[in-house]
């Protein structure tokens, strides 16, 4: 195979040169160029029109266009199918992204096992560890699939190889930073080799629909690293993330081209590997202690799945200068809007105490929803006042103090009846056209002040 041409092109303004340079002379920008592959071809082809892209293709009417439901593998794990938009889709490319240490070869390889076990046909493709390492935790996890094959290579004219005698139905890829291009003669893990494998990887699985999932790295601000454009090029972005200290881990969806995004998945990383965990709700509040100032449960939506999360907040009186605002779980902004609301809108007088906020269970929460519950954490650490321990509160707050409208109330509802809560404080907008389930009262307020009349009585 004759070694193919490569470029350095500026990322800014497409100066190309033959040599790298600091500097790009066109722009005058710094460290812009990145290596390419020099395409002689005839024509630009789309990436993944393959082997097969010889024959023009017509534009077509949208109602000639045969519809076909994407076929999907699915996998033993639940949350997994769910997170994925229900399995994983045949010539899909998925990846996944997550701190070090994580968990990431872990789930996949028993996820990889799974299938294997179900009659698939699974590649391993390992290029940050041995084989023998890889088995080594396959002992550990418990893995006997014969039809899971591993492969330590990083080079991916051989990875292509090794994919067409073995003919996989899925190829796991761990990861894509250590993959090269032999035709590159960028470092592995570099923007252009990066890019380049990942271009290579989806016309492989694309024209011989065989899913591929890629394990990418995060960096230290926690993107995945490497080109932001791996995540424009790949159907799915999935993070696997949770605390180092905490033994749950979540995974979410963060782009999907076959479903819903925001879906995600919780397991318990034990000695024997992943568990899933299928009801949520009861570990988030497992730990939570009854009568607290400050704590409230929220019901939160997380994709299609309500789960109840406590919200603990903590206020004091500022010792030095400016208070201090700090918040992990939730945006630390909404917590100054909301604490503004409270302050102008309630008459608390917030202005020269220190807030902190904390989400249990290292969940991130997004949702204005969230915002009434917050509220009324901050409310009742702020008077020292505990709120009812089997109040659930959901609400918007807008910036007249009024609660606003939320989504998708009655399975909100529905799961604060199935986890034994008495009272859910709900926007008054809510009430109607929806049936409360036996066992629980649902309150309707308007404002902020009314919703704390409820909970904290005054
Ligand atoms: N014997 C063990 N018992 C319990 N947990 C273990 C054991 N060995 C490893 N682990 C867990 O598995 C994690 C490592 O998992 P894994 O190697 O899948 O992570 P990773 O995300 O692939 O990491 P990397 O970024 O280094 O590839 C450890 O951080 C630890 O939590
Ligand atoms: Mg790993």
């Amino acid at each position: 195979m004759s070694k193919k041409k490569t470029k350095f092109s500026c990322q800014h303004c497409g100066y190309e040169s033959a040599k790298w340079m600091g500097k790009c002379p066109g722009c005058g920008s710094w460290n812009s160029m990145v290596e390419e592959i020099e395409d002689k071809g005839s024509s630009r082809r789309g990436a993944f029109s393959g082997a097969t892209s010889t024959k023009r293709q017509q534009p077509e009417s949208i109602t000639q266009i045969k519809s076909t439901t994407e076929p999907r593998i699915y996998t033993k794990s639940l949350e997994f199918n769910r997170v994925l938009g229900g399995g994983i889709v045949r010539g899909s490319l998925v990846l996944i992204g997550g701190d070090p240490g994580i968990g990431k070869s872990t789930l996949l390889l028993q996820t990889s096992a799974q299938l294997a076990m179900n009659g698939q046909k699974v590649l391993y493709i390992s290029g940050e560890e041995s084989t023998k390492q890889t088995k080594l935790r396959a002992d550990r996890l418990d893995i006997t699939a014969a039809e899971l094959y591993v492969h330590a290579e990083t080079n991916l004219e051989l990875i292509s190889d090794a994919i067409s005698t073995v003919k996989p139905d899925l190829v796991v890829i761990d990861s894509i930073q250590t993959i090269y291009h032999s035709d590159v003669t960028s470092a592995p893990g570099s923007v252009s080799q990066v890019r380049e494998c990942t271009a290579e990887l989806m016309r492989i699985g694309k024209t011989n629909g065989i899913a591929i999932f890629i394990v990418g790295h995060v960096t230290k601000e926690g993107a995945i690293a490497g080109p932001r454009l791996l995540e424009h090029m790949v159907d799915t972005v999935l993070y696997f993330e949770g605390e180092r200290h905490h033994t749950y881990r979540i995974l979410r969806a963060v782009k999907n081209r076959f479903g819903s995004t925001n879906e995600m998945g919780i397991f318990e990383m034990k000695e024997s590997g992943l568990e899933e965990v299928l009801n949520p709700s009861e570990i988030f509040l497992e730990e939570r202690s009854q009568g607290a100032a400050g704590s409230v449960v929220v019901a939160s939506m997380e994709g299609t799945r309500p789960v109840l999360v406590e919200l603990q907040a903590l206020i004091s009186p500022t010792s030095f200068g400016n208070p201090r605002r700090m918040a992990t779980g939730v945006d630390h902004n909404r917590v100054s809007l909301i604490m503004a609301v409270l302050e102008k809108r309630v008459g608390l007088l917030l202005q020269n105490q220190d807030a902190y906020l904390k989400v249990a269970g290292g969940v991130k929460l997004d949702e204005p929803a969230i915002d009434l519950a917050v509220a009324v954490s901050i409310a009742s650490s702020f008077r020292d006042v505990s709120s009812n321990a089997t109040d659930v509160v959901v609400g918007e707050v807008g910036l007249t103090g009024e609660v606003r409208r939320v989504s998708r109330i009655e399975q909100r509802v529905q799961e604060a009846a199935k986890l034994g809560f008495k009272r859910v404080i709900i926007p008054e907008k809510n009430l109607g056209g929806w049936t409360v389930p036996e066992g629980i009262e649902v309150v309707g307020v308007s404002t902020v002040a009314e919703a704390l009349q409820y909970t904290l009585g005054g």
